[in-house]
């Protein structure tokens, strides 16, 4: 087994949008009608909305390959979460997402811990994350990161609305 975690490209946009639909399916899959699904998927995993984020300058994207096969990756930038106290220059991570049959290995974690060092290469700021209120898992990880609950939305899946937690984090926790 030989895995590698990269920046990805713009040449990457491909693998990026399809693991990206296929990591949210495999996840969330039994949440939606399959109508609601597809349309979702097509607009926020589509090619054309992957190339922008790959070519945006304050966003970065990683690829975290096992023997050559792509399966995980995160997406960080700029924080665009619905909540008052988010200032301009606020950090998010995004979307981090491993494959199931990948994960509980320690994948997850690395993409993470690689995600909030370069949101923080500038030095410490706020940095936020949108979670599924039902991902315990992705909770827990994220508590251990220093991360805290601040708020709640709605997040629109097609007709249905899923309750988010937004997550916080002022400085990093001591090492
Ligand atoms: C969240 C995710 C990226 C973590 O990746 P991973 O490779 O499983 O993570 P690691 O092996 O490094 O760490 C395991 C930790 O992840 C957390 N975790 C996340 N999802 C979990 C799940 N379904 N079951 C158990 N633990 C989970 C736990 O905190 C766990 O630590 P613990 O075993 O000490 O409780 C991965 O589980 C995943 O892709 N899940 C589906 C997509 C998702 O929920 N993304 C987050 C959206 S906000």
């Amino acid at each position: 087994m030989s895995l590698s975690l990269r920046r990805a490209t713009i040449e990457d946009a491909d693998t990026v949008s399809s693991l990206g639909a296929r990591t949210f399916s495999e996840t969330f899959h039994h949440l939606y009608p399959p109508e609601d699904l597809e349309t979702f998927l097509a607009h926020a995993y589509g090619l054309e909305g992957t190339r922008g984020d790959l070519a945006h300058p304050d966003k970065a994207v990683w690829l975290l390959e096992d023997d050559g096969e792509a399966v995980g990756y995160a997406l960080a930038g700029p924080c665009d979460l619905p909540h008052d106290d988010v200032k301009p220059g606020d950090g998010e991570l995004k979307r981090i997402y491993v494959l199931k049959a990948h994960q509980g290995g320690g994948k997850g974690s690395m993409l993470l811990n690689t995600a909030l060092e370069w949101l923080e290469k500038d030095g410490p700021r706020p940095l936020w994350i949108g979670v599924w209120s039902e991902n315990f898992g992705a909770q827990r990880l994220y508590e251990r990161m220093g991360f805290e609950k601040v708020g709640e939305y709605f997040f629109p899946v097609g007709e249905v609305r899923d309750l988010e937690f937004i997550l916080r984090r002022d400085s990093p926790p001591p090492r």
